[in-house]
């Protein structure tokens, strides 16, 4: 059976391989290996996912761990390579844009190891995000490019990649989150925090513009106290942005805020719960663009370009900045009824495509 290597490293990468691994288990046809780099590592960016999921022990960590750029790439790239050597898979699928997808298709294409990039195409244009680099560099060395949208199928094809390699699959968060429906609405946290329908927003943060500058994330920080005292927020805090609250001393500001409750990073459907009852969602997250807009709730989206467009045109996000957040927030309709988005091949069935796909490249 074709041996098939899914590289797992941050967080959203997790929801974006465990479709795929149950497809290719569920098939009998392949081995899925899941290879975690070990970019993220504390229990509640890593383990609690990896058993919400539903996913086995990954066959191998790669320890990765933090640091700069160039160290969590370099050391990714370094530790994969010896693994190949004596454990060589038939296929590698990374996913979306962190330091490792990069670093595991280099170290693949480099020993002739053909590399799948799943997410393929996106693109906001913006080469100051790291992640855009990964992006454009993962897809250029890739062999096959299974994207998510006809947008992002256009930007490789404007980047001269052959249209042999492109496929439009669909989008794979959107498969975890019908596969984990049924577990997400019976998730206790709702109860827990004693919260009622549509009677709060949720935030996440942590992106590097946004909360490694003090004055930004204090700015950020004192706009969230002043929205709460209008809707109470919930904000489960990452790792990054904990640790820069607490450098310059803005941790306190959220103490003597009654109506916003800080929580550590949550596990996917415990917080996929938390979304599913939301007034609204205050993010600079990719996925939660995506999730917003396949259920129909409004997502204002702290960033100045996103490389998910079709949320904007076909789904419930918009782009603002700190200083139009709260004019944003108050302009924007709030039906009864939620209007979940249509977006083509967002359907759950990703997964399934591309088992057929690979179907079509192995038998
Ligand atoms: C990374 C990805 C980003 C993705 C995000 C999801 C890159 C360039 N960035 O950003 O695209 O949206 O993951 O979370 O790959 N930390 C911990 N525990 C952990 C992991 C991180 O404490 O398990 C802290 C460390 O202080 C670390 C910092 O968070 O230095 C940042 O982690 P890192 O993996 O470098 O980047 P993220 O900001 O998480």
């Amino acid at each position: 059976m074709p041996l098939i290597h899914l590289i797992s490293a941050a967080r959203p990468n997790m929801m974006k391989i465990a479709p795929l691994y149950h497809a290719l288990a569920k098939s009998q046809r392949y081995t899925p290996h899941i290879i975690h780099s070990g970019q993220h590592y504390d229990t509640s960016m890593y383990e609690t996912f990896l058993s919400d999921l539903g996913l086995t022990n990954p066959t191998h960590c790669l320890e990765v761990g933090s640091g700069t750029h160039a160290e969590q790439t370099g050391r990714a790239m370094i530790a994969y390579e010896q693994y190949l050597r004596d454990h060589r898979p038939d296929l590698v699928v990374v996913v979306g844009d962190v330091n490792s997808t990069l670093a595991c298709s280099l170290a693949s294409v480099k020993l002739g190891i053909k590399v799948a990039h799943l997410e393929a195409g996106l693109r906001c244009f913006d080469r100051h995000m790291p992640e855009e680099i990964n992006r454009v560099l993962t897809d250029h060395i890739a062999d096959y490019l299974w994207s998510p949208s006809p947008d992002a199928v256009q930007h490789l094809v404007d980047e001269g990649l052959s249209q042999d390699k492109i496929e439009f699959v669909g989008n794979i968060m959107i498969d975890s989150l019908c596969m984990m429906l049924p577990k997400i609405t019976q998730d206790p946290i709702f109860s827990h925090l004693n919260l009622t329908d549509r009677g709060y927003g949720v935030v996440t943060l942590h992106r590097p513009f946004n909360v490694d500058d003090h004055k930004t994330l204090e700015r950020i920080v004192t706009t969230l106290v002043s929205l709460s005292a209008e809707l109470p927020l919930i904000f489960p805090i990452h790792p990054r942005t904990q640790k820069q609250l607490d450098l310059f001393g803005l941790s306190k500001l959220f103490t003597q805020a009654p109506n916003i409750t800080c929580l550590a990073p949550l596990g996917y459907s415990a917080f996929m719960k938390l979304v599913l009852h939301a007034k609204l969602l205050i993010s600079d997250s990719g996925g939660i663009q995506e999730e917003s807009s396949y259920l129909g709730i409004p997502c204002f989206t702290l960033r100045p370009t996103t490389e998910r467009p079709i949320t904007l045109s076909e789904g419930s996000n918009q782009l603002v900045r700190i200083d139009t957040l709260q004019e944003a927030i108050s302009a924007t309709p709030y039906s009864k009824t939620r209007q979940p988005s249509a977006i083509e091949k967002w359907d759950g069935k990703t997964a399934e495509r591309i088992v057929r796909l690979l179907d079509t490249m192995f038998f």
